[in-house]
């Protein structure tokens, strides 16, 4: 039996890991740290027993002590990031705030409790974080294998490879017993409506445009969340202290090809079920109209990376990691979701 620590487990990606968690391992404890910025939110924990929400920041080190003792925490799996590269380009600070120094204040609170206290006790501290660290590729460029160089363009990579090094260094020098996972683009249930896929979902259902920046051809490997989830697990199991392994889904698309699946699926769904021009009466797919008439070109993103792509032989061969779904089967379960659970999505469209 583990006791867990997950930190931002009140957003996208950490609560659906504490669901996956709860899920596959009912025995384990979970505490979850989120301070609740406007992408954390309580709701996407509801219906889960026995998970502890404690609203608190990862710069506190103070708290992180008192949990990780008090708790008998021996494994923190750390998500919480400011994560929006957008958010990043008109407001740096926040991201190196919590993405360095908070990282820096949960590792000094580790290093404290479980090396410094003296009680030799087995613990894990695994980092999850992206691979916008590695930069941008050419279209012919060998995909990111985890010893390529660190490139980060935005202040959002920056900051999460200037944690990827402390996190680095604090198993190199004190000893931490530490894994750090890198992965693509993830989608799936719970994600806040300002990424491309939660965004462009609910722009078709409600005949709103669809921003494409640039010339729609930037590339990106696109990992279903629960498959993310299904690699950590592995990562956690299996990982070797002090490595770092990186985590894809197998689906490299061009933004443009992504729209059209999205595109596609949701008028596929209204033409298969009439209730949705109802519930959603401005949606050309409710009109008789094919959901890309919304495609709108923008003015590309400052420094906006041209193509992302993972090598995850690694994580195959030394996890046994392998992503279950192609992203037509992701995107469509995940539309399910969406159109399931609008009681979720509704109140976050005034917040964002
Ligand atoms: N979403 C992706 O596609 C993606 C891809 C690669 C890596 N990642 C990484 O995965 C992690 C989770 O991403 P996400 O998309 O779920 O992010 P998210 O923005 O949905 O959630 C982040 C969570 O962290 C919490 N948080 C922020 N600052 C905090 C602080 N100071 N103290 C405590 N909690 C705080 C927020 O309240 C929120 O619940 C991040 O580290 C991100 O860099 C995400």
């Amino acid at each position: 039996m583990a006791n867990l620590l997950v930190t931002g487990g009140a957003g996208f990606i950490g609560a659906n890991f504490v669901h996956y968690w709860a899920a596959h391992h009912p025995d384990d404890t979970v505490t979850v740290l989120d301070v609740l910025t406007y992408a954390g939110n309580p709701a996407n924990l509801d219906g889960l027993n026995g998970v502890d929400l404690i609203k608190g920041d990862i710069c506190d080190t103070s708290l992180v002590e008192t949990l990780l003792k008090d708790r008998k925490i021996d494994t923190v799996v750390h998500f919480a990031a400011e994560s929006h590269v957008d958010r990043s380009i008109t407001g740096p600070d926040a991201f190196v705030t919590t993405n360095i120094i908070g990282t820096h204040s949960l590792l000094k609170a580790a290093r404290k409790i479980w090396l410094d206290s003296g009680t030799g006790m087995p613990h894990r501290f695994h980092h999850v974080s992206t691979d916008e660290v590695y930069g941008s590729l050419s279209p012919t460029d060998p995909a990111f294998s985890e010893t390529k160089q660190y490139e980060p363009n935005s202040p959002y990579s920056a900051s999460k490879a200037a944690s990827d090094h402390l996190v680095r260094a604090y198993h190199h020098t004190y000893g931490l017993d530490v894994t750090t996972s890198n992965c693509s683009n993830n989608y799936g249930p719970y994600q806040f409506p300002e990424k491309l896929i939660p965004l462009f979902l609910l722009n078709c259902l409600y005949g709103r445009d669809l921003p494409i920046y640039g010339d729609g051809m930037n590339v990106r490997d696109w990992l279903h969340v629960e498959d993310h989830c299904h690699g950590i697990e592995k990562v956690l199991q299996v990982g070797k202290t002090g490595e770092t392994y990186n985590i894809g889904g197998g689906q490299e698309l061009p933004n443009l090809r992504v729209i059209e699946e999205i595109c596609a699926t949701v008028d596929r769904a209204f033409a298969e079920n009439p209730a949705l021009a109802e519930r959603f009466p401005d949606a050309p797919a409710a009109n008789g109209k094919s959901s890309v008439s919304l495609k709108t070109f923008v003015t590309d993103r400052a420094g906006h990376d041209r193509r992302y792509a993972i090598d995850e032989t690694k994580a195959r061969g030394e996890l046994g990691y392998a992503p279950r779904r192609t992203f037509a089967e992701g995107f469509a379960q995940t539309l399910a979701w969406y159109l399931a659970n609008e009681g979720w999505w509704r109140p976050l469209l005034a917040k964002g």
